[in-house]
């Protein structure tokens, strides 16, 4: 006798900055026992190998030295049990908060759009998605990393409550902040995201919109689980 099996696909969730896109994504990789990838951290982590091995300070970012530096980066994940998903480790050593801090972020989004660095990264996501049972959020997963991909998911909210959901989880840090000022910020990475010239974020024909300006994390589940169910049905 079979049993009936679900069918394994992947899950690619694209969007503006701040959406929620990774707590989005963690959740249904738990609720569906798969695993999970930031591919934000990814680059984020390429960010700061360059900066400990001189090819990023004082505002400037060495293009072609970070190209070289690229053979020596190993990027893994490891899933933490605390947090409930992976960390990831560069060259085995674990940066999941390192990666966070403010002089990554400063420089991330121009690392990000250097062809090398996206090819090689690029690559090691497809790597990962090929046994399928994935969920990676970032900005060009369902257009270059799987274009056909199960489930294209893109996930967009009104930016002034975007801010004020990013301003309340700062102001819950106890950081000092204003509200305007990251509203601003929020704009201008929309725009730049946008507007770059490799891989810009787009939505990809066949991605369905999740506008979560005004659900809850629990109907954002419902709607997705949905879709996900029906996709996934069984198989002998
Ligand atoms: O999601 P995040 O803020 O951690 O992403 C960090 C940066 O990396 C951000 O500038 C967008 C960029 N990024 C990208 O270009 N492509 C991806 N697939 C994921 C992130």
């Amino acid at each position: 006798m079979s049993f009936p099996t679900k069918r394994k696909i992947v899950i690619a969730i694209d969007g503006f900055s701040s959406c929620g896109k990774s707590t989005f994504a963690k959740e249904i990789a738990a609720r569906i026992g798969y695993v999970f990838i930031d591919t934000g951290a990814m680059y984020r982590a390429v960010t700061l190998y360059g900066i400990e091995h001189g090819a990023i300070h004082d505002g400037t970012v060495d293009a072609a030295q970070l190209e070289t530096l690229l053979l020596r980066i190993q990027i893994s994940f490891s899933f933490n049990e605390q947090r409930g998903a992976s960390d990831i480790y560069l060259n085995g050593v674990n940066v999941e908060e390192r990666i966070r801090r403010i002089d990554v972020s400063e420089y991330v989004s121009r690392v990000s759009q250097i062809a090398a660095v996206r090819n090689r990264l690029v690559h090691m996501q497809q790597e990962m998605g090929k046994q399928k049972g994935i969920v990676m959020d970032g900005r060009d997963i369902g257009t270059v990393v799987f274009p056909d991909a199960e489930l294209k998911i893109f996930m967009t909210a009104d930016p002034h409550i975007r801010a004020e959901r990013r301003y309340q989880e700062l102001l819950g840090k106890g950081e000092k902040v204003s509200l305007e000022e990251i509203e601003r910020n929020i704009r201008e990475r929309d725009h730049a995201d946008q507007t770059r010239a490799i891989s810009p974020l787009v939505q990809a024909p066949d991605a369905v919109v999740l506008d979560n300006s005004h659900m809850t994390v629990a109907q954002q589940m419902d709607w997705v689980m949905e879709r996900i169910d029906k996709l996934t049905e069984t198989s002998c």
